[in-house]
């Protein structure tokens, strides 16, 4: 839901009255017409039997519980039947993910060892929020390790290994890991760039139009490659980029801002793939350890998630919506409990339902006194108390006690392990998505992974951010996007939300949102990705016979 930018202010009406008694003065005539208007909407209205009151009071009623409750049938406006089900459900947006716009095939190129990151590069890139250029490379080449084996996984739907039947071709270049393993090395210099161009993007690229004629026979056009940092191709020389730059860029950053702000996004030719995330994406840490099927906290989190999970976890893949296996109870007391429960039949680990008590959460800093507005617009400002002292934490000018100090709101710089933000990201309703630096935050796959609604502040479409694969995806449907100039009426905004708008935006986020997250069991990245791609190359969305015969 979008909330707008102001809200409608009422007349009051010690300015209203000496107003309106200067008016019937000098507009007499006007005034009794109007009168005369009045009188017979009213006399009208008399024989029909739609008085004014009740009116107010049928669209006070909308407006409170969203149903309409105050109508009654004497109005006779609950006579009408609901419209039956459409034959063809493809007729409405948005559209079923599942059901894909036409069959594409993408060839993923296999360079020789000498251009591949080392190993030990690579493995150090898992620990990356730039992550997603490997795990989209892996979604397409590796089978998935899910059973029983998802036949629509793209792997088996999308890959192919014959060039000759692709619509499209994929670089398996990782530019942002090579700079990633380069700034840990150089301690976080990044400006250092470690021969990123000479070293390794430009022999890839040479490689690629030289050895394979696919890139000259499109231009380019049809090829695709990942940049996931924040200026996308802009860490690069001119060369490198004009090698690389006739290709398809899958970003992590849509911004349609004039330049300098938006300067990297070309809407018109990249396509905006979710990021990947820490907890879920290099901690592999799984929601359905902390909610059931429905999308709702469990009393107690399931599983093995152990904080050293990151040390003896497999990272070998994606899996992050298949729940764990319950750990084996250890010590005395809690076999004994098992057996008695067992004893009185009851399931060993009981999981009961809890609402999530949290109106909303954030975990994350307001940058640093150099940033001024270029950090979140200011809007973290808000977050936390201030004294009014704008060169200090959280760098406001006028004194507030923050939305921190909110009973309802759970609000931190940081959380002191995964396990504590995945409890608190399942216990709440709704998840603060306000800018960084740039306008994205991969908190959203946080939020939409645990089944919490987002909340765009001064972020979102209206605020020139693309969201990712906004031609399918309905985020007006399950997040609330908050314009920047009411930031500080966020807590007031929320609060309002009804209970059936918030559950029918938590179910979307459960059921549609969680498609958009990087995950490899079912691999709906890239089933989204397909989409964008048919798009591209007009394949299966040529007339058909209804539209000609029109
Ligand atoms: C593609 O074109 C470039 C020149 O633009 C050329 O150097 C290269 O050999 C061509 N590739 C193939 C496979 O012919
Ligand atoms: C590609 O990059 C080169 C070098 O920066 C630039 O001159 C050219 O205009 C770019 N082309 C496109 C299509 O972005
Ligand atoms: C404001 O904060 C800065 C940075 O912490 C500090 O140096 C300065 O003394 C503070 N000013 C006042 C008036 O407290």
């Amino acid at each position: 839901m979008t909330v707008p930018s102001t809200t409608p202010a009422a007349p009051t009406p010690s300015h209203s009255l000496p107003r309106l008694l200067r008016s019937l003065r000098s507009h007499r005539r006007a005034w009794i017409a109007l009168l005369a208007a009045g009188l017979a909407v009213a006399l009208a209205a008399q024989s029909t039997k739609i008085s004014e009151p009740s009116y107010a009071a049928a669209e006070r009623g909308e407006r409170n519980d969203g149903r309409g409750r105050g109508l009654s049938d004497e109005e006779g406006w609950g006579e009408f039947p609901p419209l039956p089900p459409l034959e063809d459900r493809r007729r409405l947006w948005p559209p079923e993910l599942d059901d894909p716009i036409c069959s594409s095939k993408i060839f993923v190129y296999d360079l020789p060892p000498s251009l591949r990151l080392p190993e030990e590069t690579v493995s150090q890139c898992r620990w990356s929020a730039y992550n997603s250029e490997l795990l989209l490379h892996k979604l397409l080449v590796e089978p998935p390790t899910a059973s029983p084996i998802p036949l629509d996984h793209p792997h088996y739907t999308l890959f192919t290994s014959n060039p000759r039947e692709a619509d499209f071709f994929f670089i398996p270049l990782f530019p942002a890991c090579y700079l990633f393993d380069c700034w840990v090395k150089a301690g976080w210099t990044k400006t250092e760039r470690c021969a990123v161009d000479s070293s390794y993007i430009q022999p890839v690229m040479q490689h690629i139009r030289g050895a394979h004629p696919f890139w000259n026979a499109s231009g380019g056009a049809d090829h695709l490659l990942v940049h996931p940092m924040d200026y996308v191709d802009g860490y690069y020389t001119s060369p490198s980029r004009a090698a690389m730059n006739a290709s398809t860029y899958l970003v992590t950053v849509g911004d349609v801002r004039p330049a300098p702000y938006g300067q990297h996004f070309r809407s018109a030719q990249d396509i905006v793939v979710p990021s990947s995330t820490h907890i879920l994406n290099s901690y592999y840490v799984n929601p359905l350890d902390w909610l059931d099927g429905e999308g709702h906290p469990l009393a107690h989190p399931r599983g093995t998630q152990h904080p050293d999970r990151h040390v003896d976890v497999l990272p070998t893949y994606t899996e992050i919506f298949n729940s764990s296996p319950n750990p084996p109870l250890r010590g005395v007391l809690p076999p004994l409990r098992a057996f008695l429960r067992r004893a009185v039949g009851l399931s060993p680990t009981p999981l009961t339902r809890k609402n999530r008590t949290t109106l909303a959460i954030f975990r994350g800093g307001v940058g640093t006194p150099t940033d001024g507005e270029s950090y979140a617009l200011k809007i973290r400002s808000l977050f936390f108390p201030s004294d009014g002292n704008s060169s200090a934490p959280p760098f406001s000018s006028t004194p507030h006690r923050g939305f921190s100090s909110l009973p309802s709101f759970d609000i931190a710089l940081s959380s002191p392990s995964n396990q504590d933000y995945a409890t608190r990201l399942s216990r709440s309703r709704f998840g603060l998505a306000p800018p960084g630096y740039t306008l994205d935050t991969t908190r959203l796959y946080e939020y939409l992974a645990f089944g919490v609604v987002p909340v765009f502040i001064g972020t979102g479409p209206r605020a020139g951010q693309v969201l990712p694969f906004a031609k399918d995806v309905d985020w007006e449907g399950m997040s609330v996007f908050v314009p920047r100039e009411r930031a500080h009426e966020v807590p007031k905004i929320l609060g309002e939300i009804g209970e059936e708008d918030y559950e029918r935006m938590r179910r979307k986020v459960w059921e549609e949102g969680r498609k958009v997250v990087l995950e490899g069991r079912e691999g709906n990245v890239w089933k989204l990705i397909a989409r964008e791609l048919c798009r591209r190359k007009r394949i299966g969305l040529a007339p058909g016979a209804e539209i000609a015969n029109n």
